[in-house]
């Protein structure tokens, strides 16, 4: 695969084609399985220093996304290259290296972090892990991690139990840090979080991402979040990508009914986008299991036509961002 570079003409830091995720569900013991399809084909690059946010309502397929991209779950259909690399059928030599080169941040910080383990020694486990370094070394390293973090000296030494939600969140961002990773999946980041720290821990991936030239895919489902943190935007609904482009064409001008739905149940965001208006979408997110034919939207949609009905729309550029809709020349944020 020819991979596309960023602006300073190193190859994209992730680049996913057609990225498919099918879960078989079993029915029973003789029944053959139903098929679910988390993500039905997503395309998007990253580059180094840029963040991608991608949003959707639950069960959208977003953690799925992220699972693929993070190296945890290998895509039933499609490609994807890390920092130029194959990803999918990655040669047995190179896969350490790989999974190095991209980490991930869960919603739960304290699930993620052993209890029973002092910070540093959670901290140095990756390094006594994939390298050679001294336990010396080690500890340097860490050390120095936790104060880019912002954790004080002492909490080396102390268990996760005796730190706050945001303190936990630091850690685990520390820890994902400490090989130096290209890219990292921050999955709901800040969603278990007070609103105050909220911010103070976007603020660090805003000034670590600055500072070490980190790519992220950030997944919210919290636009305001999204909206602080994102250079590109993808907006995901019922497995596809129905949305995605640079976060102002994508917040000031939406043009799928459904960025423009999702735009208008935010409170604080209704009236900031251009003619944006509070949308109460009608009827039930379809199952996954049974997903509707034609657009995925098109059950709920309030500018759906007979064509919706049958006809899937492809990803396509419309007024400077891609957009999955047979209407969207029409629908100016409507
Ligand atoms: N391992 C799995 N086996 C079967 N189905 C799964 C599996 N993981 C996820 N799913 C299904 O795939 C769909 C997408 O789930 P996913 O967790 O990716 O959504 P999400 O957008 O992260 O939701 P949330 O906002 O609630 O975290 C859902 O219908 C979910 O039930
Ligand atoms: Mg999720």
């Amino acid at each position: 695969m020819n991979s596309p570079v960023g602006a300073d003409g190193t190859p994209s830091v992730v680049v996913a084609q057609n990225l498919q995720q099918t879960y078989k569900i079993k029915r029973g013991m003789f029944a053959a399985p139903d098929l679910l399809r988390a993500v039905g084909g997503v395309s998007f690059t990253v580059d180094a220093g840029k963040t991608l946010a991608v949003v959707g309502e639950s069960g959208c397929g977003k953690s799925t996304l992220a699972r693929m991209i993070a190296l945890i779950e290998k895509p039933t259909a499609g490609s994807l290259s890390l920092g130029g690399r194959d990803a999918v059928d990655t040669p047995v030599d190179a896969r350490k290296q790989l999974r190095q080169s991209v980490q991930m941040v869960f919603q739960n910080p304290y699930g993620s972090l052993n209890p029973r383990k002092k910070i540093g020694s959670i901290l140095e486990a990756p390094l006594a892990i994939n390298t050679d370094l001294s336990a010396a070394q080690r500890s340097e390293k860490g050390r120095a991690m936790m104060a880019k973090v912002g954790l004080r000296p002492e909490h080396y030494e102390r268990y996760p139990h005796m730190f706050s939600g945001g303190q936990r969140q630091r850690i685990a961002i520390a820890r994902a840090l400490m090989l130096s990773p290209k890219l990292l999946v921050a999955d709901e980041p800040v969603s278990a979080l007070d609103v105050s720290i909220q911010a103070q821990v976007l603020n660090l991936l805003l000034d670590l991402q600055e500072e070490m030239g980190l790519a992220y895919l950030f997944i919210s489902h919290d636009l305001g979040v999204v909206r602080h943190i994102a250079h590109d935007v993808l907006v995901m609904y019922l497995g596809h990508a129905v949305e995605q482009g640079e976060k102002n064409k994508i917040f000031l001008q939406p043009r799928h009914p459904y960025t423009q739905a999702l735009l208008g149940s935010t409170p604080g965001l209704v009236g900031a986008a251009s003619g944006l208006k509070r949308i109460v979408l009608k009827g039930e997110l379809p199952s996954p299991l049974n997903p509707p034919s034609g657009c995925v939207f098109s059950t709920r949609c309030p500018h759906v036509t007979e064509r919706c009905r049958v006809e899937r729309p492809l990803m396509r550029e419309v007024d400077g961002r891609q957009v999955a809709c047979h209407e969207a020349e029409r629908l100016n944020s409507a």
